[in-house]
């Protein structure tokens, strides 16, 4: 079958065809898949290369920066700046945007990334992954910061890198949710995934429980009814998985279905845990291209006006139905009419109850 496969040149072109500024576009997921390939062949040298362990740097949100956050990072820069695409970046690792060097011509796009996105993993072989996000500038001046701040919404691609033990792509220029899978003899991404579809309806869900005292009450509500199972208000059994990889846990939720989320709480994650702008937008739109949600809990992931390059947010996506009853748990808390969660191992034939016990 190694005649009749679709690569991502020969996808880009078809899908980019008809859009006006269709060949830069596609020009563009050309350096970005270059970058890709490279970044996985870094990160599948592990430990080999002295690429494990941590620097004494730290990047602009505080956290401590790793050998491979700095390299994949001027990976990125460096397939990106060159070739008249792109006219600024924005990284997690870096605190100002990135300009474009003088001896090289200035394309149209802002291209933000998250270079090595659950790098805490790296040190014991776990899937990380690179996300990306792209917004139109336009050709002309320099972009100033402001520029950049634009909402989720005006993406006009975004996708994902996920190296596992296969290094797959996953990307929307707003026509669907695709995946490709490199070809690692060939050097080539292949169309593996086609039209992804996100189930509407899902019975996992995927977040950092050991938060859980400090969510706000309808994020608790949420996860006690999941976790009541068959005897609890949902009637059936779910189950829980966390990566604490992003891209990882998203990849399997496109995939499988469910819901993932890092919501906001009352200790150090009082806004989400999340980037808004290289991490929530880019995985929000390929939801939503996939025919999921993206929230915040409060309202849509992509309508949120940027404040900061760097500001976090707090997120749910996934399986549509899922995400609609937290968003509803919101309302109903805001609104004062929520019914707090009260566990069945606590209802009248519990086995706890002290006339259960007498
Ligand atoms: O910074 C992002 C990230 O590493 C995500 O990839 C992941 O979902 C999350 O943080 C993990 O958070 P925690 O360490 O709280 O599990």
């Amino acid at each position: 079958m190694l005649t009749r496969r679709t690569t991502l040149s020969k996808f880009l072109i078809e899908q980019l065809k008809n859009s006006p500024d269709g060949q830069a576009l596609a020009a563009l997921f050309i350096d970005i898949a270059a970058a890709i390939k490279a970044i996985s062949a870094v990160a599948a040298k592990g430990a080999l290369e002295g690429n494990t362990g941590s620097l004494s740097t730290t990047n602009v949100q505080g956290e401590v920066q790793k050998p491979l956050d700095v390299l994949t990072n001027d990976i990125m820069l460096h397939h990106c700046d060159w070739g008249g695409l792109v006219a600024g970046m924005a990284s997690e690792e870096m605190e100002q945007p990135y300009d474009i060097p003088a001896e090289y011509v200035r394309g149209r796009y802002l291209l933000l990334f998250d270079p090595l996105d659950g790098s805490s993993n790296i040190d014991f072989n776990v899937a990380v992954g690179t996300i990306f996000s792209v917004l139109d500038h336009g050709q002309g001046a320099a972009p100033t910061a402001a520029d950049y701040l634009q909402p989720g919404k005006r993406q006009v691609a975004a996708g994902y890198a996920i190296y596992g033990p296969a290094t797959v792509m996953v990307l929307t220029v707003g026509q669907g949710t695709h995946g490709f899978t490199l070809d690692r003899e060939i050097g080539n991404f292949i169309l593996t995934h086609p039209n992804l579809r996100v189930p509407e309806d899902t019975d996992q869900f995927a977040i950092n429980a050991s938060n859980e005292r400090f969510w706000e009450p309808p994020m608790q509500r949420y996860v006690q009814e999941c976790k009541a199972g068959k005897t609890g208000p949902r009637g059936r059994d779910f189950n829980m998985r966390w990566i604490a990889s992003m891209v990882a846990d998203v990849h399997r939720i496109l995939m499988r279905g469910g819901v993932f989320s890092y919501p906001r709480d009352n200790q150090s994650n009082k806004n989400g845990r999340l980037r808004l702008m290289y991490e929530a937008n880019p995985m929000a739109l390929l939801i939503e291209q996939a025919g999921g949600l993206a929230s915040t809990g409060r309202g849509r992931l992509l309508d949120e006006q940027p404040q900061s390059l760097h500001q976090r947010v707090p997120v749910v996506l996934g399986s549509r139905r899922e995400v609609e009853r937290i968003e509803q748990y919101h309302r109903e808390f805001d609104a004062g009419t929520d019914k707090p969660f009260v566990s069945p191992l606590f209802n009248e034939r519990s086995l706890f109850r002290p006339e259960a016990r007498a």
